[in-house]
């Protein structure tokens, strides 16, 4: 299998990291796009270098490197989760305005009809902020803010961010050990557990 994986400056640098050794750890393909504002978001919020984020993902694209593999259609991916997803991202793809390589690989994979889960974070959000997200949602995109959910008994930050991811993959049919209403607990937690960012 293989996924583009687009990280952007909205806050939740965390999720990316995690999603990315949550797809490595299920042997999947990641291409990784970063943008400019990822890079800063990624130096404020964690203890990892950009080249510690780069070591998780198959293979790394230039964000300016409209050439690459994955700005063409024929390219074949099995789509692209852009998370975090900040505002900006959002309505550029939104308008098509696919002057960088993240927003120009996820209007390929609408136009490819194939799976795009934009992780959008920004609280509170106006009118323009959910017409976006509106229309992309008509256009294909599955609209996935990482809202945080308590049904499974969370005891630390761990088991909320693995529990967005797990919900994330989900929509790409990967499965990764996160507690699920109706069924019994995983053994032995969930993949990323305790994983030190
Ligand atoms: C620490 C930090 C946190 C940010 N958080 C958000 C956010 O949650 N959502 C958002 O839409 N923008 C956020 N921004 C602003 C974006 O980084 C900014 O709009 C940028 O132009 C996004 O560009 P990109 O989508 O190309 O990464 C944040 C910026 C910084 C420095």
């Amino acid at each position: 299998m293989r996924i583009v994986v687009g990280v952007t400056g909205a806050t939740g640098a965390v999720l990316a990291v995690r999603t990315l050794r949550a797809l490595t750890n299920l042997g999947v393909e990641t291409h990784l796009i970063c943008s400019r504002w990822a890079e800063t978001t990624l130096k404020l919020e964690t203890d990892l270098s950009l080249a510690d984020l780069y070591s998780l993902a198959s293979v790394v694209h230039r964000v300016d490197n409209l050439a690459a593999s994955i700005a063409s259609g024929s390219y074949r991916t099995d789509g692209m989760v852009v998370v975090p997803c900040s505002m900006k991202t959002l309505a550029a793809i939104r308008m098509g305005l696919s002057d960088n390589l993240i927003v120009r690989a996820a209007d390929v994979t609408l136009k490819e009809r194939r799976q795009l889960v934009l992780v959008v974070r920004e609280a509170p959000l106006h009118e323009l902020h959910l017409e976006n997200m509106h229309a992309l949602a008509r256009a294909g995109a599955v609209i996935f803010p990482p809202v945080l959910g308590f049904y499974h008994r969370p005891r630390t930050l761990d088991d909320v961010i693995d529990h967005v991811v797990g919900r994330i993959l989900d929509q790409f049919g990967l499965s990764m050990p996160v507690p699920r209403w109706g069924e019994p607990a995983p053994q032995g937690g969930a993949s990323n557990e305790s994983t030190p960012l």
